[in-house]
């Protein structure tokens, strides 16, 4: 066994599974993963928006913490169709996910705007999971790591090291993610990883910036995990389509526990 090293393993579902299915789902992931030890696991679930209240009693008291897959910066308004930081604490999530690809480049997001919503989430007590990654044609043109600094730097900008120190970050590069994803070598992920630990280290110092801990998300498998875990910049592994079985992502957390 290596280093004790906690571990951060989530799923987004995405806009798939219906209220009924989201809370079969989640009581069958919790009563599978209750032995595991509470000290090195953070497991997470980030279900739709209408599922919340249903999946909040399903999990209570249990160790899944369960997230929302966006949220609006403010806390009411003339904002149709968003969702704010009053009514996920209504509601009970600990986690909001901000800036998915999806978020991004289907509705058009930017680093300005997933600056507004950390921040936002933060003042509300939330634990923000940021999503960054590069384009296939950026990291064709040889900017992956460029791009990493500029979301990375106006995601965080304006926050002291406490409030820092909170966030999550994932990286998931666009063109791994998804069904047409192709998934990135150990190499090219364990590159990324230490050129944002290096960013974050910058930004806020050894202290918070070695903290904060990196998730590494796209096509992540049954297969890969464990080579992409046993990266040593990689805290942890943000899932897709592997997770969304409650049996097969059961397995994919006891293959990384053992690692
Ligand atoms: P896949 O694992 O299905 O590629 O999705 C990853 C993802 O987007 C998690 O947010």
């Amino acid at each position: 066994m290596g280093e004790m090293k906690k571990r951060y393993l989530g799923t987004n579902l995405k806009m798939y599974k219906t209220i009924e299915e989201t809370k079969v789902y989640l009581q069958r992931l919790r009563e599978l993963t209750e032995d595991l030890p509470q000290e090195l696991l953070e497991l997470f679930v980030i279900p739709s928006y209408t599922t919340l209240e249903a999946a909040r009693q399903v999990t209570k008291g249990s160790r899944v913490k369960l997230g929302a897959q966006n949220m609006c910066w403010e806390k009411e308004g003339q904002f149709t169709g968003e969702i704010s930081p009053l009514m996920l604490k209504e509601v009970g999530v600990d986690i909001v996910e901000i800036g998915h690809s999806e978020r991004r480049h289907i509705f058009g997001e930017s680093d300005q705007e997933e600056n507004r919503k950390v921040k936002a989430a933060l003042e509300y007590d939330f634990t923000p999971l940021l999503c960054v990654g590069e384009t296939l044609e950026q990291r064709n043109y040889r900017i992956s790591d460029e791009t990493l600094s500029t979301q990375l730097k106006v995601a965080f900008h304006g926050l002291d090291r406490n409030e820092a120190g909170k966030v999550w970050v994932a990286y998931e590069p666009v063109w791994a993610i998804g069904i047409n994803g192709i998934p990135a070598s150990v190499e090219y992920v364990s590159a990324r990883h230490r050129h944002m630990r290096k960013v974050l280290v910058e930004l806020f110092g050894e202290d918070t910036g070695s903290r904060i801990p990196i998730l590494y998300g796209g096509s992540v498998n049954l297969e890969n995990a464990v080579g992409l875990i046993r990266i040593p910049w990689v805290d942890g592994l943000f899932i897709g389509r592997s997770a969304w079985d409650a049996e097969n992502f059961n397995k994919i957390i006891r293959r990384v526990l053992e690692c």
